[in-house]
């Protein structure tokens, strides 16, 4: 449930009577008090965490011929952005912490490989310290998707600071929303300069006065934003540490009280952790069936294009609908296109069908925390009573 008031109320009215609605100062102010707040040299906002994510791997110089390493657990955008610079997209394993796996994607990797794209799904901290060390031993870039983990951190950073590039989502479902909305950060002036030329290619080429000269303009699209989200994003981004400080405490009583009769997923950082929900983890499916049923709380493997095997456009190799930009019949992929199918990743169909998230909100009361604690108990109960 979103923290959203009279603050936006406000915002969006200094919006409006300024009659600014594009270009202005919000934008600017957002980006430079994003960068101070996530100790990020650079910030653009755009339209969605979709376009941030196409825009860093632009930027990356990734295209036809690479193939960008992507969890088989994640939104389907994160893997569709890759298929539309025209690259492939190599589907990993995730671990016990729900994340992409750096065991399995050590295996995946090939000459093409030009990049590892982590997701910090659920607002679970990927872990960066592996996967880092993966890109520097194979020449790798990293692109954190951090769409669904706003504010989250890994020792301290905030996740999507940590890789080459990183992009947030501020779509109706996150921690902090305009209804739609993203942004790409990087500490990289390159990839900063090339993201701000792609996402806003006509404004670039007649505002030239914000490129620094030493990148060429080349044509990009439209990602960019307007005032009245950037508004709105500064009054979010104010509430952010306190939403996730609340969702933290909620999570933290559910496990503390429930430590001694289930097993959570593990963390790569609990602190970073956005702590979104509680993932139950069940040593069979049946018992992650018959806990889901009985509480009424929902299991990963059942959420949709989250879960690769339910990618039909990616699985079936349908990357355009003109053939010549179809990454999957292009010339410069030819002899690497993936196998794929619906149980080419057997460990993370297996890890999500035995997970169970316990869901809450930043604004849940502590007497909803409590009966969920009681329901968790009771589940638990019924289910050793057979
Ligand atoms: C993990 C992940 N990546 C990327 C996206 C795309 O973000 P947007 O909807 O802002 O384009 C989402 C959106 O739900 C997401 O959950």
């Amino acid at each position: 449930m979103q923290r959203i008031g009279q603050e936006e109320i406000n915002a969006v009215a200094r919006v409006i009577e300024s009659k600014a609605l594009f270009k202005g100062e919000e934008t600017k102010h957002f980006q430079e008090e994003m960068q101070e707040k996530f100790d990020v040299k650079h910030v653009h906002l755009m339209s969605s965490g979709a376009g941030a994510l196409t825009s860093a791997l632009i930027a990356m110089g990734i295209g036809p011929g690479d193939e960008v390493i992507v969890p088989g657990y994640t939104y389907i955008a994160s893997a569709m952005a890759v298929v539309a610079v025209g690259a492939i997209p190599v589907i990993a394993e995730i671990d016990e912490s729900l994340t992409l796996c750096p065991i399995d994607v050590e295996k995946k990797i090939t000459s093409r490989t030009k990049a590892l794209l982590p997701v910090h799904i659920q607002g679970f901290p990927s872990n960066m310290d592996a996967l880092c060390a993966l890109a520097k031993k194979y020449n790798l870039y990293i692109l954190e998707d951090a769409c669904q983990a706003d504010g989250g951190s890994y020792k301290g950073k905030r996740l999507g600071t940590i890789g080459d590039c990183g992009a947030y989502s501020f779509n109706q479902y996150k921690l902090i929303t305009a209804g739609e909305g993203g942004a790409l950060a990087t500490n990289s002036d390159l990839f900063s300069e090339r993201a701000l030329i792609y996402h806003d290619s006509s404004a670039v080429s007649f505002f030239g006065q914000q490129l620094s000269g030493t990148v060429e303009p080349f044509c990009g699209t439209e990602f960019r934003t307007n005032e009245i989200s950037a508004a709105i994003m500064r009054e979010q981004l104010k509430k952010l540490d306190g939403i996730l400080e609340d969702l933290r405490k909620n999570k933290k009583k559910i496990m503390d009280a429930l430590k001694d009769d289930f097993k959570f997923a593990v963390s790569n950082d609990i602190e970073g952790d956005c702590s979104t929900v509680v993932p139950f983890q069940f040593d069979t499916v049946e018992d992650a069936i018959r806990f889901s049923e009985i509480t009424g709380h929902g299991r990963p493997i059942n959420t949709g294009k989250h879960v690769y095997s339910n990618w039909a456009a990616i699985l079936e190799k349908r990357g355009a609908v003109h053939p010549a930009f179809d990454p999957f019949k292009m010339e410069a992929n030819r002899d690497h296109i993936p196998d794929y199918s619906p149980d080419m990743c057997p460990k993370t169909l297996d890890i999500l069908s035995r997970t169970v998230y316990v869901s809450f909100t930043a604004n849940s009361t502590d007497a909803e925390i409590d009966a969920k604690i009681q329901s968790c108990k009771k589940a638990k109960a019924a289910m050793q009573q057979g």
